[in-house]
């Protein structure tokens, strides 16, 4: 299927922003997590995208969006000193805590915050293109998280150079059936060197 990537800036957002929401909230309440996301909340997240780091949509020739990616650093993400479990130990995801147990500087590190692709263009490298045109991952290290319960996005960031870092979080999300229940996560990071994205 055909498709473009686009960069989403200041003026393309207004346009892109309700078929964005409808394919974020349709990817997610798919099994297996049925998350709930309201019309307001996603406005709000992905305008800070916009605002803090950088958002991605593939395009498909009918003008609707069939993806998107974004990131931002780390330290304006809700990890950020969040607590975590690490060795059985609970720690919080601190400046301290990544240099001393991951020699990794928080200073310069970027988080991919969101990723999605519409099912009937899953398996064409969508993904892939989309978490290149946001992330300069060639540069910069990064990292970000994973609900165990996903294996096709865990296989695609372990293709991708990322790697399990052995910290743990429970996410709590609403779903469909209007319960909130936790998500099992784990942190998956990625050196800036090394990784081949043709
Ligand atoms: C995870 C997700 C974003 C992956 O998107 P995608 O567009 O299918 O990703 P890609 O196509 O780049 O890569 C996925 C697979 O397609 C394969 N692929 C890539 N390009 C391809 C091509 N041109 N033709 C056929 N297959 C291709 C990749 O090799 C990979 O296969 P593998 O997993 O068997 O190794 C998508 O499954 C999704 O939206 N899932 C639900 C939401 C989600 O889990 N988001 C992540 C939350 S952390």
């Amino acid at each position: 299927m055909q498709y473009k990537v686009e960069v989403v800036n200041s003026s393309t957002f207004p346009e892109r922003l309700s078929s964005l929401i409808e394919i974020y909230q349709n990817i997610f309440a798919e099994p297996p997590e049925f998350q709930q996301w309201s019309n307001s909340d996603l406005e709000q997240i992905l305008s800070s995208y916009l605002k803090m780091g950088k958002l991605a949509v593939a395009i498909a020739p009918d003008h609707q969006v069939v993806g998107f990616c974004a990131s931002i650093p780390f330290k304006g993400s809700k990890l950020w000193k969040s607590s975590a479990l690490f060795s059985n130990n609970s720690v919080s995801l601190s400046a301290d805590f990544f240099q001393e147990c991951f020699q990794i500087d928080v200073e310069n590190l970027d988080y991919i915050a969101d990723l999605g692709v519409v099912k009937a263009f899953r398996h064409q490298g969508v993904g892939t293109q989309l978490m290149k045109a946001i992330s300069a991952l060639k540069e910069q290290p990064t990292l970000l998280r994973v609900s165990v319960c996903r294996p096709e996005a865990y296989a695609l960031y372990y293709k991708l150079g990322f790697r399990d870092m052995g910290v743990k979080q429970w996410a709590e999300y609403r779903r469909i059936d209007g319960t909130i229940k936790p998500s099992e996560k784990i942190l998956m990071f990625r050196f800036s060197a090394g990784t081949d994205f043709s």
